[in-house]
């Protein structure tokens, strides 16, 4: 699948639209148009009613070690700045970014390997050495080399900003001289990008070039991704306050609001769907990477014994939730992050990915990471930001000793009342009191019963959900139009439950009452879903557009409605027409559509 015709298709008929595209658009930002908001609003709603409302609190779910229950939130997107400071994201989020010295565009400095090896200008200049863009030794040249970067065609039109390009002499001195005092040296294409983007080795070391224009970069720098803002009239540092990055944290400062306001007891989680905001330095590949989006996370606390089952249980949930909603299992995988990539107090963190059609083949794109974060949160807020490195984990201190992020101060454990009255029912006052002062024999001596919470995290994009949908629905076949010549057709096969439009109606033909019975119908469906009614153009053309804005049916009314009281149904995917009742017919899309 071509990206740039699922772009295109999400344009022409209201998917997406760059955010403020009269003014030349504004880059990482997107708006949804009228298909679009129904689409992304539909999973959303999937997402909530499969993990929360839907949730049956007293059946244990499919693969769930007990029942568990679900609550749900809806928090401020500015919260107080200690948040972020006990988070760690005011210390932590950030990036390292490089600038190009030439064109000035900006480059978060991990993705400019890949993105070298996507330029053009970088293609062109293998195919001098009858290379492929690759990491393998190449048959470097220096007279090829040239004659590439004085070319108004290749170097000079491709990568103006290169050293090679604008000062070639000099920028193959320094690479020939380094080849003659070690002939052996072994060249590979980074290297030669390196050297031709490297004017004066001696004084700047060897340099990167700009995947865009060859110019070179600078030193990576550290950039915090949090959006900065301020409360009130007055812009002073006080009153500096941040945009979410992600909507965790308001989970955790809400952890005992919830459970005082509830009788939620552990285990449970809490879920939450709202916008973030992430200062990217390179937004790309459509909506994946944006500078503001949506996520659905959840955070379930449980007994730290429990903790591993749960993340087993919430990692293989997560990802059944997007094969049931369409995404092909052979497109799909989750990623269990090895040892050397997890903070010591996880004890496990996996990535639901999807390959997404803009990845090389055979790669992976992250849709949801499902994380086990031990006690870290809510010992943050309570404590004072901890330091991630300590082991075990100690309140992060400045240089007199001090807490350097100090918490809430508040009480963030849970205390287990259930299972403190049953151990006193079992064991009697005289040995309960033993054991709770760990003079039993108990195996787990003290005040078992009073614990901070472990936390399993799943966190979802709804934007890039929306877009995994978006690419595995999308399909071009033919067809055979009204007088049975074949034409091309672009199909959005989309999971009833998700489709923007769940069903249109069509009149046949514009008279004989069969616009008033299809009228009625529309009427009807419309109190239960959302319906279109199109009498306009001939019924093949009316069945291509609903195809496009992924319509699983379609209903027409004929000239035996009027008689029979019956419709067609037509079947996006199998093209299959059949005959039923106007009664059955509702009843039957409003069952698949739920
Ligand atoms: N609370 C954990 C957290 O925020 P994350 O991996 O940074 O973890 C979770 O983000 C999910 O949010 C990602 O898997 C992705 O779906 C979505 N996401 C993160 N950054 C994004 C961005 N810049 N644009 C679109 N979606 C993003």
């Amino acid at each position: 699948m071509e990206m740039e015709n699922l772009v295109s298709l999400c344009k022409r008929r209201g998917f997406l639209f760059q955010s403020s595209e009269i003014y030349g658009g504004l880059n990482g930002f997107w708006d949804y148009g009228p298909l679009g908001v129904e689409l992304k609003r539909n999973i959303k709603d999937a997402w909530w009613r499969d993990m929360v409302t839907g949730h049956d609190d007293m059946v244990p779910a499919a693969g769930a070690p007990r029942v568990y229950e679900m609550e749900g939130l809806d928090c401020s997107i500015i919260m107080h700045p200690q948040v972020w400071k006990c988070s760690g994201h005011y210390d932590l989020f950030h990036d390292m970014m490089q600038t190009c010295r030439h064109c000035k565009k900006l480059y978060r400095a991990d993705h400019v390997p890949d993105m070298l090896k996507r330029s053009a200008w970088v293609e062109s200049f293998a195919k001098v050495f009858s290379a492929g863009v690759s990491d393998e030794r190449i048959d470097y040249s220096s007279p090829d080399a040239l004659r590439w970067a004085k070319d108004r065609k290749r170097g000079r039109r491709l990568a103006p900003g290169l050293a090679l390009v604008r000062n070639p002499e000099a920028t193959l001195a320094g690479l020939d001289a380094d080849l003659q005092a070690e002939p052996e040296m072994v060249l590979s294409l980074p290297r030669v990008l390196e050297y031709v983007a490297t004017e004066q080795k001696d004084s700047t070391g060897l340099q990167v070039p700009c995947p865009e224009c060859g110019g070179d970069l600078t030193e990576p720098r550290d950039f915090n991704l949090m959006f900065e803002t301020y409360t009130g009239a007055i812009q002073s540092p006080e009153n500096k306050a941040f945009l979410r990055p992600e909507t965790a944290q308001g989970i955790f400062v809400n952890f005992k609001n919830v459970v005082d306001s509830t009788r939620v007891k552990i285990p449970f989680g809490i879920a939450q769907i709202g916008k973030s905001f992430r200062n990217e330095i390179t937004p790309r590949n459509y909506t994946f990477r944006s500078r503001e989006f949506e996520q659905m996370e959840i955070e379930f606390f449980c007994h730290p014994d429990e903790s591993q089952e749960w993340y087993r249980y919430w990692r293989d949930r997560r990802l059944r939730w997007y094969e049931e909603l369409g995404l092909a299992s052979e497109r799909l995988q989750l990623r269990e992050h090895e040892t050397d990539e997890l903070s010591h107090y996880s004890t496990g963190t996996a990535d639901i990915e999807y390959a997404f059609p803009f990845l090389p083949d055979g790669e992976f794109g992250e849709l949801e990471g499902v994380a086990h974060r031990g006690d870290f949160d809510l010992r943050s807020h309570m404590e004072g930001k901890l330091d991630e490195k300590s082991n075990p984990l100690q309140v992060q201190l400045d240089e007199d000793g001090k807490p350097k992020w100090r918490g809430s101060g508040k009480d963030l454990t849970y205390f287990d009342a259930d299972g403190f009255e049953q151990a006193k029912e079992r064991l009697g006052v005289k040995s309960f009191k033993a054991y709770m002062e760990g003079r039993s024999g108990e195996s787990k001596p003290g005040y078992p019963y009073q614990f901070t919470p472990h936390v399993i995290e799943p966190s979802a994009g709804a934007d890039r959900a929306t877009l995994a949908f978006l690419c595995e629905a999308f399909h071009e076949d033919e067809q055979p139009d009204d007088k049975g010549k074949m034409q091309k057709r672009t199909v959005l096969k989309l999971h009833p439950r998700i489709a923007p439009i769940k069903c249109a109606v069509f009149p046949l033909v514009k008279k004989d009452g069969m616009p008033e019975v299809a009228k009625e119908i529309y009427r009807a469906m419309k109190a239960q879903f959302n319906v279109f009614y199109d009498e306009k153009g001939a019924v093949g053309r009316r069945y291509r557009r609903q195809d496009e804005a992924g319509t699983p049916f379609c209903v027409t009314v004929d000239g035996d409605t009027l008689t029979d009281k019956t419709v067609t149904i037509r079947d996006r995917d199998s093209l299959e027409q059949r005959r039923v009742s106007i009664d059955d017919c509702l009843a039957e899309i409003q069952a698949s559509v739920e």
